[in-house]
């Protein structure tokens, strides 16, 4: 690879932590250490960076992370940083290390973060997409849906051998505060005869009459629900199944943070090794303020101030296949 102009950058993950985020940062790495470019990571996102606390980054400390959840550099969500304090305390740490660029892995909180920096500070920022929820525009799959979704899906495979031993239905709740999306490719994938999501409203009502209409023609049923729904989780439905359908054995299951966990799937490692070294290659390019994505097999390069979440999006089409499929 060619020789960059830029010198040195530093790189943070901040949000929640997603699978693949080690990936990307080994991609970061070594593509910045090919084109002879140092490496300075931050730990826990921007409170790292407000604090100086910091690792070089060498293609040593990248070795074996490939297949490992969670992430090497530490995450954090960090009030101090939505504060002009704090980001004068950021930037001055970039001023010490003379930083050229920086990746920013996280959602869209981190990137209107790296947004709110730019202003104050003249460096080059690129951002990939790290979050389990899906739910940024300009991406088909952020850093940690793939596994996520794999997560649910064998949990609620193993749901299903003991629904199906004893004739119950289970809600399962998945994540997702404010988008779906984990609910319906799971529920699709599972086979579940049912979802409720937060883009879709007074779903809880059809839920309860779709329930009515086949309670007594199969052994089990699941009921997978967004933990953004309006419902207000799967306690709350599964309390308001059993009052409406008193015959049914309802049990529920909150699968939390196990979703967040967990070695990443070859999909997901290949993502986020394509979007570490697209980061690379973009600042390298003179490009800042974009998000890095994948659209249709290509790298795809999103303005931070429109890679925003996209609530009330899902395909029409996939929620008509879970109501076909699942009857
Ligand atoms: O944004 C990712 C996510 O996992 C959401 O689905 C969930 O609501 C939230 O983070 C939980 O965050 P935490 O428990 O880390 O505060």
């Amino acid at each position: 690879m060619e020789k960059a102009t830029i010198k040195k950058i530093g790189i943070i993950t901040s949000g929640g932590d997603s699978p693949g985020m080690n990936a990307c940062i080994r991609a970061v790495v070594r593509t910045c250490l090919a084109t002879d470019i140092q490496v300075v990571g931050f730990y826990r996102g921007y409170d790292g960076l407000i604090d100086d606390q910091h690792v070089e980054l060498t293609t040593d400390k990248v070795s074996n992370i490939i297949h490992r959840g969670g992430t090497i550099l530490k995450t954090a969500r960090s009030p101090r940083f939505m504060t002009k304090e704090g980001i004068y305390m950021a930037i001055n740490t970039i001023k010490k290390h003379q930083l050229d660029g920086f990746v920013v892995i996280g959602g869209d909180g981190s990137f209107k973060g790296a947004l709110a920096l730019s202003e104050l500070c003249p460096i080059q920022l690129v951002g990939c997409p790290g979050t389990i929820d899906n739910d940024l525009v300009g991406t088909d799959f952020t850093i940690g849906y793939d596994t996520a979704i794999n997560t649910v899906v064998d949990a609620v495979d193993k749901i299903r051998d003991t629904a199906e031993s004893h004739d119950r239905l289970f809600v399962v709740e998945v994540m997702g505060r404010d988008a779906g999306l984990i609910a319906l490719r799971s529920a699709i994938g599972s086979g579940a005869e049912a979802m409720l999501l937060p883009e879709r409203k007074d779903d809880f009502e059809s839920l309860i009459s779709k329930i009515k209409s086949w309670r007594n023609s199969k052994s089990s049923r699941i009921v997978i629900v967004a933990e953004g729904d309006e419902s207000g989780g799967a306690i709350k439905v599964a309390d308001a199944i059993k009052k409406e359908c008193p015959s049914l054995d309802v049990r529920v299951s909150i699968l939390g943070h196990i979703q967040r966990g967990g070695n990443p799937t070859c999909m997901e490692r290949v993502n986020a090794s394509l979007m570490g070294y697209h980061a690379v290659k973009a600042l390298i390019s003179g490009k800042s303020k974009v998000m890095i994505g994948i659209i249709n097999k290509q790298p795809a390069f999103t303005p931070f101030k429109d890679a925003v979440k996209h609530i009330n999006e899902l395909y029409p089409e996939m929620l008509e296949i879970l109501d076909v499929l699942g009857n």
